[in-house]
């Protein structure tokens, strides 16, 4: 990559697929397959932050996934508590958390108040940094979120693009320009349907606890890839 930095303001969002297959693979528990995609997200982080990219966005957990093992769930709640609280890791990359999900107070939002109160801590802590911008979208789905910012555009009388994009949880999140999916599957998720209108989409065969900064880097060089 060239020292002019090519990769500045870049929008990479990633949907971290892959974490019980990978477990699977390696006859542990699901769980473990979590625990190891958090420290990849981690890595990731930190690839992203060294290549200068403006905004990281990764797909923690769905407005659908609730519908998982108690357990399991149990497990990735606490590794969002702890993924939240990796300020100092977060400081030394001069990077700023943020958070994209339903908003604590709505009807129907789910993220536990440990979950709420490290997020709110996270955002508060890290708001001095300048570099990247991490967001952590948790409890979050794209549907939900347009219906609400159709909504509060309604009640203005003025539904366009803009207005909508105005009440997105994160009206300041730039376009993604290359939406990363990990594990082998072709499809969206209900992840940021308006945002990644016009994005570059990366698919790969590699369980989301096997991705690296090479993968990254990779995902990178295909945006500049001419088409085939
Ligand atoms: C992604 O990995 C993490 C979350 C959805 C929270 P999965 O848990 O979906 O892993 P697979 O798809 O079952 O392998
Ligand atoms: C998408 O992965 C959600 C996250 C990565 C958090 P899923 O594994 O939940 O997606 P589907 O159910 O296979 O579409
Ligand atoms: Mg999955």
């Amino acid at each position: 990559m060239s020292s002019r930095t090519p990769t500045q303001r870049l929008h990479v969002a990633c949907i971290m697929d892959g974490n019980g297959r990978w477990a699977r693979r390696r006859g542990l528990p699901r769980t473990d397959g979590h625990t190891a995609g958090e420290e990849a997200l981690a890595e990731v982080v930190r690839a992203a932050s060294d290549r200068q990219v403006g905004w990281l966005t990764a797909f923690g957990f769905s407005t659908e996934n609730w519908v998982r093992p108690r357990t399991e769930v149990r497990h990735i709640l606490s590794l969002h508590r702890k993924l939240f609280s990796r300020t100092e890791e977060m400081n030394r990359n001069n990077a700023r958390t943020r958070w994209i999900g339903r908003p604590f107070i709505e009807k129907g939002a789910r993220t536990p108040v440990l979950v709420q109160k490290a997020i709110t801590k996270a955002i508060a802590d890290t708001s001095a940094n300048t570099g990247l911008s991490v967001t952590i979208a948790f409890d979050y789905g794209s549907r939900a979120e347009l219906v609400r910012a159709s909504r509060q555009a309604m009640t203005k009388g003025v539904v366009t693009p803009a207005s909508i994009q105005a009440n997105l949880y994160d009206p300041e999140m730039p376009p993604v320009d290359l939406l990363v999916r990990t594990s082998g599957e072709a499809r969206i998720s209900n992840f940021m349907l308006w945002q990644i209108k016009g994005a570059h989409i990366y698919f790969t065969e590699r369980p989301w606890p096997d991705f690296n900064r090479h993968e990254f880097d990779d995902a990178l060089a295909s945006l500049s890839s001419p088409a085939l």
